[in-house]
């Protein structure tokens, strides 16, 4: 088994052309073949630009065992349940589970976080990223609660999970139906090259243990104890899987269907050992328990070291009533850190403070750890090559739905997770820029291994070094550095030194490739003027999708949001450079490009749409576009819709009121005194465009483009909806004005609150009625939309109900 199996993309060097011109030239003379030569190596310099790295020191200086409160955790967040060490090569665990009643002569197994399974509620209640954590979850009749408490000690430490699973509570009036007969399964999984996994069985079928032995760890053991129910049968399953994302093909391929002598329909089992006939590999990479039996019933299982035998103390190994007592202490000392850090007690009713630490637990308990390779793209490849291999430390924007990190909404997820555990994010934030390669590109999308591709459609997979993405780590990194300034976080002079060189190559990437054909304007790359099927073309790279910009892409296009952003990246870099108290002359001229982007006389210039009385965009545009049915050929498969341009674009202000319009206030670039300011203002609570009682609509209702799909297939993302990331950037922009002295200061306070209520009490609704943080919000009802779980960027709820932002 091997975690990467890229081989059908060509390395680099090994490319047609290569061959042809080398063959074509060679009985030629010398000075063209060394022409040739020449040209090439230089062709294939710049092919190997976009997988070469930065050369700058590394972030991440300390890894795996040399980092033991982080070794373990529940690092497999798109499982329901699973833990994995932090190590290229790891070893897998995870729980797995089905009713005993198949439907549709199908297993309902329930593994990887799924939206199918339309389970009523899987949640961390407490998690807080090192020690510990507690999950609830809802399937039906079954109500599962998942924990895991950890302890260190050699090469890692060891850790015990506990899985409870009992009938959900009805209340009173109804009558409790029977509970079912369920089958609870716990599984390893490693490499076969490296790991030796073996099964010990008491009473032929019954998993006593699974042992092993691991890189870094050395020989270990997973122990399975049971408490409640009798169980109805044990069985298990020893063998060869390919990768993690064939587990569930395997279970359908080896469960048979017995009758047991005492229950009156036949029930699904594992097989034991099972081998493929003939294959010499008789060793299994993966071991499973299967545990059939009518809840109630508690499953523990112990990670143990076996070097640690000697130290262990038998009345103090972590189960039963230990495990309890640890867990509860955990538990006590998270609320504890919780309500110093967030003093949410004094102002919401307790079953709020409860949502708010789930909220934050998820956010916390989602964090994964991926090793693999990146399928990348530069300007000068003609092939898709491969990134080199990394470990990614990352937060998730959603189990279920993007179980991988995102680099513009790991920024997001870090001005959350810097305030709870600031290690964390330091750690999150270095593995991130050490992705960097030479021309200050980060993929933006990290789908590394086996398991993450398997998620992810194929046209998705390959990310392209023209595409940027919003710069939101220097969102995080401005925290950090505001915490130090602040003495809330002792100063990381170290961390700060080694991200500097590696946020100014960022900074320059953006100078350099996303720049606007006139001085000190940006454009997004990636927008293609030949689409023809989309009603405006999409600006992936912007993080805001389908949000309309100019109807007709072209180089003298210039974005509002971008400048912006790159105004927030030279202050920061300005402020690394006092920081470090490095000479002047070396990072003045991010302090210069921060007043260039903040002079307001030439922001107006460039962006402030008089007519419209708006920040807009600037390009050619029109809004009088449409989707057209095409003619097919009788016989034929009907065409798409295509765009129809009823009107000419002429180049103009790109009117369309939403987030966009708002990214000089978010940014904070106005001037106290701005009339432009002013009018924002005054216009924000207009419900006719953007304001709603649930929060800022991404999209004016006033806007052409309002809740339009863009084509017949995409239904609109950026057109209305209600996203918490930009709400939560504007009420911090709001809150700014209102801090400081100007003529705006109570309107901006008074829009601060009430938006930030609207916000909070909205998202606290909708998970109380539905049991999920969601991806967005509808802008007419309030109603969570979109993907779900989606504790990434929409858990910023907690700084909102904290007001720390
Ligand atoms: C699920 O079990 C937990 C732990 O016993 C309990 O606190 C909770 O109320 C149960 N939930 C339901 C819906 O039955
Ligand atoms: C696995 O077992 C084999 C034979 O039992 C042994 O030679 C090898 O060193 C073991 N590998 C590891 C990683 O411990």
């Amino acid at each position: 088994m091997s975690v990467e199996r890229e081989e059908n993309y060509p390395p680099i060097g090994k490319i047609g052309l290569w061959d042809s011109k080398f063959k074509l030239f060679m009985g030629s003379n010398v000075l063209i073949f060394a022409v040739v030569i020449g040209y090439l190596s230089v062709l294939h310099q710049k092919e190997a630009d976009v997988i070469t790295p930065l050369n700058a020191p590394h972030m991440v200086t300390k890894s795996g065992l040399a980092v033991p409160e982080r070794y373990w955790g529940s690092y497999r967040s798109n499982l329901y349940f699973g833990m994995k060490n932090r190590h290229p090569d790891p070893l897998n665990f995870g729980l797995m589970w089905f009713n005993q009643k198949p439907s549709a002569n199908s297993l309902n197994v329930r593994h990887w976080c799924s939206q199918r399974d339309g389970l009523q509620r899987y949640s961390w209640l407490k998690h807080d990223g090192v020690n510990f954590g507690e999950q609830t979850i809802i399937d039906g009749n079954l109500n599962i609660t998942t924990s895991f408490v950890k302890r260190r000690g050699l090469r890692g430490g060891e850790w015990t999970a506990r899985i409870s699973v009992e009938p959900v509570k009805v209340p009173p009036p109804k009558v409790a139906r029977d509970p079912e007969p369920m089958s609870l399964f716990f599984y390893a999984m490693a490499d076969i090259e490296t790991h030796n996994l073996s099964v010990n069985l008491i009473e032929k079928t019954r998993v006593e243990s699974i042992q092993g032995s691991s890189p870094d760890i050395g020989r270990w053991r997973l122990r399975f104890l049971g408490d409640g129910n009798d169980p109805m049968k044990y069985s298990y399953l020893s063998t060869v899987v390919p990768g993690p994302e064939d587990i569930i093909e395997t279970l359908h391929r080896t469960v048979r269907a017995v009758k047991l002598p005492n229950h009156p329909v036949k029930l699904f089992f594992l097989e034991g050992k099972v081998f493929i006939p003939d294959d010499p590999v008789k060793e299994p990479n993966f071991v499973t328990t299967q545990v059939t039996v009518t809840p109630p019933y508690t499953m523990e299982v112990l990670f143990q070291n076996v070097e640690s035998d000697l130290d262990r103390e038998i009345d103090n190994e972590l189960q039963g009533e230990v495990y309890t007592k640890e867990l509860e202490l955990h538990k006590a000392k998270f609320d504890a850190k919780f309500d110093s850090l967030f003093h949410l007690k004094e102002k919401y009713k307790p079953e709020d403070v409860q949502t708010a630490k789930a909220v934050l637990s998820n956010m916390v308990g989602s964090i994964g750890y991926f090793h693999g390779r990146s399928l990348v793209k530069g300007p000068d490849n003609r092939e898709v090559v491969l990134y080199w291999p990394a470990s990614l430390y990352t937060a998730v924007p959603s189990r279920s739905f993007f179980p991988r990190g995102f680099l513009w909404d790991e920024g997001f997820h870090n001005l959350l997770i810097s305030k709870w555990n600031p290690e964390i994010s330091k750690d999150i934030i270095s593995h991130w820029l050490d992705l960097m390669n030479k021309n200050g590109w980060i993929p933006r999308e990290q789908i590394l291994g086996e398991e993450a591709k398997a998620a992810v459609p194929r046209e998705f997979i390959v990310q392209r070094s023209t595409n940027a993405n919003p710069p939101t780590l220097f969102l995080a990194v401005q925290t950090l550095l505001n915490m130090m300034k602040a003495r809330e976080i002792p100063d990381d002079l170290e961390f700060v030194r080694r991200a500097y060189p590696r946020l100014q190559a960022i900074y320059e990437y953006f100078e350099r490739e996303q720049n606007g054909v006139e001085d000190t304007t940006y454009r997004w790359r990636g927008r293609d003027p030949d689409a023809r099927t989309e009603l405006n073309p999409k600006t992936l790279a912007s993080g805001l999708d389908d949000f309309p910009r100019a109807s007709h892409p072209t180089d003298e296009e210039r974005h509002i949001d971008l400048r912006c952003w790159v105004a927030l990246m030279a202050e920061v870099l300005a402020d690394i450079g006092q920081k470090l108290e490095l000479p002047e002359s070396l990072h003045k001229q991010y302090r210069e490009k921060q007043e260039v982007l903040s002079n307001n006389d030439l922001l107006n210039k460039l962006h402030w749409s008089e007519d419209a009385k708006q920040y807009s965009d600037y390009g050619l545009h029109t809004d009088d576009v449409m989707l057209v049915k095409q003619k097919s050929k009788p016989g034929e498969p009907p065409l798409p819709m295509v765009r129809y341009t009823i009107k000419a674009p002429r180049k103009r202000f790109v009117n369309q009121l939403g987030y966009v319009s708002l990214f000089p206030l978010i940014m904070r670039l106005l001037d106290p005194d701005s009339p432009q300011l002013r009018e924002i203002l005054q216009g924000l609570d207009d419900p006719k465009t953007m304001w709603t009682d649930y929060g800022l609509r991404s999209l004016s209702q006033t806007s052409k483009l309002y809740n339009t799909r863009n084509t017949e297939h995409d239904p609109p993302y950026w057109r209305g909806n209600i996203w918490i990331n930009i709400n939560f950037l504007v009420i911090r922009g709001l809150r700014h004005y209102a801090t400081i002295d100007g003529p705006h200061k109570a309107l901006a306070g008074s829009l601060c609150d009430r938006l930030r209520a609207n916000v909070v009490n909205n998202v606290l609704k909708e998970y109380s009625r539905t049991g999920f943080i969601w991806e967005n919000y509808d802008d007419f009802s309030g109603k969570g939309h979109g993907s779900h779980p989606f504790t990434g960027w929409s858990a910023l709820v907690v700084l909102l109900m904290g007001e720390q932002y």
